[in-house]
């Protein structure tokens, strides 16, 4: 039985990084993909950005693949319309997907597509282990005319399972990421991070840095890091950040696992609707997301590594989509990848 994939190319570039992944992965095996509106396609469909009937399908999936979802369409500050942004939340939220895995190791063929100095980045290998289902995200909100809340909760609970993940994810170091200073969930979190560590994983070095000395640290001295333990938001700041090691938001893939279901694997970036529509978007943070899905969501271990190879060797010969200084549009790159995979 092919394994069954839904696949949410949602709003902007989305659809125009889909449609290639679809190849790539055809080329590498066998699978049944189902699609689904998703986001402001969604929103415009049927008045919700997640329907019922897609969250349904997404559980019963072996894996669920998106692309992006929002845009200037569905932007607005009034608190009762619908966001494109509600649907991955509760996507997010309704697989119960609270470990966001986000790994940052620019490739040597992009080392000088990078705006950062190569001697700075060479080498760099971390992950960033993002929580995904608590936190400001998902505290709750207040409105009135003249004022807004949102409360940012977490539970010891919620913070040791993210925590267990990074311990478990780290070659021999993890920077737990916090804003102790001032926060008490940061608080909290450190000293739940400690204690777990302490009990279960003494034989990896654990250090706490304040999210701002985080943010500094990132793009001084990358190397430095190996997992990199946070929070929802301060995960969803620094993992843009740490995109430019890479050359471009759009290299940087994810995947969001920790629930009994399936996995949700999904580019960094969002649906960028200053280039939508041109087919010049980058697809390699979404071929690179496919590969997560095969690794992780369908244990399909030579056939993400065979993606990933034939994004480097197509990267090695030259292939620079215009986000990396280059001239080749969306074609371009998914030929340049599909010829190694043939
Ligand atoms: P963005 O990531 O969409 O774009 C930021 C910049 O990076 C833009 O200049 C864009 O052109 C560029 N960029 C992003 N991906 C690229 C790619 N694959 N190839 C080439 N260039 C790329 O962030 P934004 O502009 O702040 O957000 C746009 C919309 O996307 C918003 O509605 C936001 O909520 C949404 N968003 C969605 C997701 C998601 O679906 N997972 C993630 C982030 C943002
Ligand atoms: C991401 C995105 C999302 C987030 C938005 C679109 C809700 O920025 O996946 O990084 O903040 O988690
Ligand atoms: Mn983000």
């Amino acid at each position: 039985m092919p394994h069954r994939i839904v696949t949410l190319p949602g709003d902007g570039i989305g659809p125009e990084i889909m449609a290639p992944a679809l190849q790539v992965l055809g080329a590498v095996g066998d699978f049944e993909f189902e699609e689904h509106t998703f986001g402001g396609a969604s929103i415009d469909a049927h008045g919700v950005a997640l329907t019922d009937e897609t969250l349904a399908s997404c559980r019963g999936a072996d894996a669920v693949l998106l692309a992006a979802v929002g845009g200037p369409r569905w932007d607005t500050t009034d608190p009762h319309a619908p966001r494109p942004e509600q649907g991955l939340l509760g996507l997010r939220k309704g697989l119960e997907l609270f470990a966001n895995l986000r790994p940052v190791k620019p490739l040597p063929a992009l080392y000088d597509a990078s705006p950062l100095r190569r001697e700075l980045i060479e080498g760099t290998d971390l992950l960033v282990v993002r929580e995904l289902t608590g936190g400001i995200y998902f505290g709750e909100k207040t409105r009135t005319a003249t004022s807004a809340s949102d409360v940012c909760a977490y539970t010891a609970e919620e913070v040791e399972r993210i925590a267990r993940v990074a311990f478990r994810s780290a070659r021999s170091r993890v920077s737990s990421v916090d804003k102790a200073n001032v926060l008490e969930t940061s608080r909290l979190w450190r000293e739940v991070v400690t204690d777990l560590h302490s009990r279960e994983f003494p034989h990896i070095l654990l250090e706490h840095v304040l999210v701002d000395n985080a943010a500094m640290q990132l793009v001084s001295a990358p190397r430095h890091f190996d997992a990199i333990l946070t929070e929802n938001m301060f995960g969803d700041i620094l993992s843009d950040e740490a995109a430019m090691l890479t050359g471009s938001i759009g290299m940087l893939p994810s995947a969001s696992l920790g629930g009994d279901g399936p996995g949700l694997f999904e580019p960094v970036h969002g649906s960028a609707p200053d280039i939508a529509g041109q087919g010049i978007a980058n697809p390699l943070a979404m071929f690179l997301s496919a590969a997560l899905m095969l690794r992780h969501g369908l244990r399909l271990e030579s056939e993400a590594a065979a993606v990933e190879s034939a994004v480097q060797r197509a990267l090695e010969e030259g292939l620079r989509t215009p986000d990396l200084g280059g001239g080749a549009g969306t074609d371009e790159a998914t030929r340049a990848v599909l010829a190694h995979l043939e």
